[in-house]
Order: C-alpha cells, then sequence, then structure tokens
C-alpha cells in the first residue's frame, strides 16, 4: 500500500468536535495518508457550528436529522446512506467516534462491506446497556466490530481486554477532546455577546449547565430544573448560564421550570470556543454531558454529574467529578454545599488530566500508518 484511504464518519456535535483534530492531523499526512470526512448529519445546526470552526469541509453529508427522531430512523437512515458512499469511495479503513448511534450504523456499514473499522474513543464502559442508552450498548456493539481499538485511558484499554479484545488491536492514546481544547482556551476571552460580556465573573458565580440524556428526558430533568430554580432563588450571586440542546423535549422543559427567572440565562447552543471558554470562568458545572466530564476537570472545575452511572471514573476518582444523579433533593444538596463549603470547593476544583495530554491525534495518526505496515514504530502510548 502506498496511501492509506480513511474515511471519518460523524453526525453529531461531540464526535465533530472530537474527530476534528484528528481529521486534521490525518490531512497534514498527504503523503502517506488520504482522508476525507462523511457527516451523517444527525444533528444539523450543532454540527455545523463545528465544521465551520474548524475549517472541515464533509465530500458527502447525509442530511438525515428529523425533528424528534427515533434511533431506528437515525440507524436506517445513517445505513442506507453510508451503503452508497462506502461503495463509491471503497476507503481502506472507516474511522468512528465514541458512542452515538451514527457511530454504530457506520461501523455496521462498514462491516456489511469487510472494510476495517477504527474507533476512537474506544473502551469505556458503564457495564449497565440501559444507561447511557442507547450509548452504552452502541459502543460496545461498535467495539466488537472494530478491528483497531483507540483507547483514550489505560482503564478503557482494560475494559476492552476484559471483553476478550486482541491487545495487539489496542493503543492508549488519551482523548482528542484534549487536544480540541488546548487548541481553544485563552485567558481574557471576550464572547463577542451581549449576555455572556454581561456578566461580571469576578463577582458572581456561574454555573454552567448543559442537559441533553435520552434516559433523563421527562421527570429526570424536572427534578434537576427544580433543584436549580431553588439555587438561584437562595443565592443572589450565582448565575446559571445553560445553552439548551436543540432537542425540543429538553427546550420545552426547561423554559416551563426555568424560563424568565431572574438569574439565569436559557440561551442556545454556543460555539464550541465561546463554550469552552465560558466554562473556564465558571465556578462549576452541572451536567450529563460526556465530553463535559472530560474538558471540565482539566479546567479545575468541579463537575456535577446529572446521571447514575459513568463510563468516565477517572475525573471521579481524582475528586474533581461528583455522581449527583438527577434526584431534586440530592442535587439541590450537592450545588448548596459546593457553594456553601469553601474547603470542598478547594478539593475539587483541582486541574486534573487524566484524559490527554493534547497529543491523542499524533498518536492516533501514527497508529494507524503502524497498523497498516507504512511505518515500523507503533507510537508510545499516553500515560498520566
Ligand atoms: C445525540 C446522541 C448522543 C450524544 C448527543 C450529543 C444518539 C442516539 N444520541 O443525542 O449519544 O451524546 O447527540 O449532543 O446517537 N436537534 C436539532 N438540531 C441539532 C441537533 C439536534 O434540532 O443540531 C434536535 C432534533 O429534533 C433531533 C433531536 O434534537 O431529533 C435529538 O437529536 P438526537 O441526535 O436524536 O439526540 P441527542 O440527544 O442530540
Ligand atoms: N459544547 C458546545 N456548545 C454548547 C455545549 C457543549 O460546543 O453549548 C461542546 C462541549 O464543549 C463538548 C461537547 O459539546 O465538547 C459535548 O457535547 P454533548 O454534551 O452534546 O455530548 P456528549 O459529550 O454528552 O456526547
Amino acid at each position: 500500500m502506498d496511501k492509506l484511504k480513511v474515511l471519518a464518519v460523524f453526525g453529531t456535535r461531540p464526535e465533530a468536535i472530537k474527530m476534528a483534530p484528528l481529521v486534521k492531523e490525518l490531512q497534514n499526512r498527504p503523503g502517506r495518508i488520504s482522508c476525507k470526512v462523511a457527516v451523517t448529519a444527525q444533528h444539523r445546526e450543532m454540527l455545523d457550528q463545528v465544521l465551520e470552526l474548524f475549517d472541515i469541509k464533509p465530500a458527502y453529508d447525509l442530511n438525515i436529522m428529523l425533528p424528534n427522531q427515533t434511533l431506528y430512523e437515525i440507524t436506517t437512515r445513517a445505513l442506507t446512506g453510508l451503503n452508497e458512499i462506502l461503495e463509491q469511495e471503497k476507503p481502506d479503513i472507516v474511522l468512528v467516534h465514541g458512542d452515538t448511534t451514527t457511530t454504530f450504523a457506520a461501523s455496521l456499514a462498514a462491516f456489511y462491506r469487510q472494510i476495517k473499522v477504527g474507533h476512537v474513543e474506544a473502551g469505556l464502559r458503564t457495564g449497565n446497556k440501559y444507561s447511557p442508552y442507547p450509548e452504552e450498548m452502541n459502543r460496545k456493539l461498535t467495539g466488537t466490530l472494530a478491528d483497531i481499538h483507540f483507547a483514550p485511558t489505560t482503564n478503557a484499554r482494560d475494559n476492552l481486554l476484559k471483553e476478550g479484545a486482541d491487545p495487539g488491536t489496542i493503543l492508549v492514546t488519551g482523548n482528542t477532546v484534549i487536544d480540541a481544547l488546548m487548541a481553544t482556551i485563552r485567558d481574557n476571552y471576550v464572547f463577542g455577546d451581549p449576555v455572556l460580556d454581561g456578566i461580571d465573573f469576578q463577582k458572581k458565580r456561574v454555573l454552567v449547565v448543559t442537559t441533553h440524556r435520552r434516559e433523563n428526558l421527562g421527570d429526570p430533568l424536572y427534578s434537576v430544573y427544580c433543584a436549580l430554580k431553588s439555587v438561584v432563588e437562595r443565592y443572589p450571586d450565582v448565575e446559571v448560564v445553560f445553552p439548551v440542546h436543540k432537542n425540543p423535549k429538553v427546550r420545552e422543559m426547561a423554559e416551563s421550570v426555568l424560563g424568565g427567572l431572574p438569574g439565569v440565562h436559557l440561551i442556545d447552543p454556543l460555539e464550541y470556543s465561546p463554550f469552552v471558554n465560558l466554562m473556564n470562568k465558571s465556578y462549576m458545572v452541572l451536567t450529563d454531558s460526556g465530553g463535559l466530564q472530560e474538558e471540565a476537570p482539566s479546567l479545575g472545575k468541579p463537575v456535577l454529574v446529572l446521571r447514575d452511572t459513568t463510563e468516565r471514573p477517572e475525573a471521579v476518582e481524582a475528586g474533581t467529578v461528583l455522581m449527583a444523579g438527577t434526584d431534586r433533593d440530592v442535587v439541590n444538596r450537592a450545588c448548596t454545599e459546593l457553594l456553601e463549603d469553601a474547603g470542598k470547593y478547594k478539593m475539587m476544583a483541582n486541574a486534573v488530566n487524566p484524559y490527554g495530554d493534547g497529543k491523542a491525534s499524533g498518536r492516533i495518526a501514527a497508529g494507524l500508518e503502524h497498523f497498516f505496515g507504512l511505518s515500523d514504530r507503533k507510537p508510545e502510548e499516553f500515560t498520566v
């Protein structure tokens, strides 16, 4: 083989953020690798924000998103569209990321054509098939279909080994999310947005909130938003900045419980740069996101995770992330404690970097070259 033909496939905001540094790295090796991008566009506006920021121009765009889409719709529309793309493109390997339904459908589409699958952010597990749902099953099935696993941490590698993966197919790389973060955080960042620039981050304690998990829709979100309402009503120096996910079920609930409350800013999803710089200026983060559990610890921001399980135990062990769940009283208490108890806050506001060192993309690119025999040298793995 003189040139490795890679097709990177993704569809949602977090996949795009985490694949962007890798796509750039692969496209910077034109002598040995050609890399094209196909997007399912399982997300539309939230994906486009990221493509524009990182200047990624997909060769293929399936534009599959539907309002309030079901898992069946995402899976079948992605699978059918990708079949045609793979027939035309005939890549040596399809690279997928993480655990979305796009990820699983793309792995399956590649497998049906006996095309190799490389899984980036491989090996994360909660061990509970319904939490997060459907992500735990998406990543397990993708792991089963994958030929090469790029595990972000040694813990993720160990999960794969326990499931019987061949050690020779696993490379511990760090998470590309830290590559993206390091390239984006700036001191003295100015948002260029009247709401965000109007907040006095010295005088106000800003809580950054995001929610979107399917298993939290309905009562769990109601309960979390009631806890937040109680917190802002009790603490005049607290402001909540909540960039609300585009999912109509999230938006309706957020608006009905928190809309119009003084001290609460319900805003549209932010572009990636203002969003991570907002986290960097905040007091703490409350979220059910996966990616934020990686980003906030490396910025030294305490995180309350609004879920019962996590596939990212490293920052919990390091003490920066606390599992709060979605019970109204528990979330209220955990939040209150971090607002009242300076010692507890200080213990959690500790910058830790268990997820990466900013060099994951380079390791993955070098790992691909080694796997396909373009280089003799296996790259050094990421260690904390
Ligand atoms: C999806 C992924 C989840 C990932 C999350 C990141 C699945 C099943 N879920 O969940 O793993 O953590 O993305 O955010 O793969 N919408 C828009 N515009 C957008 C994006 C979404 O209008 O740009 C609305 C649409 O009505 C869409 C709905 O949000 O139907 C839900 O999107 P979907 O991708 O199904 O679920 P997410 O919760 O975003
Ligand atoms: N993010 C963003 N704008 C926002 C909220 C989040 O760019 O308004 C970024 C965030 O920095 C992280 C990613 O989106 O990199 C997380 O995406 P999400 O929470 O939707 O998905 P998950 O990580 O749970 O799969």
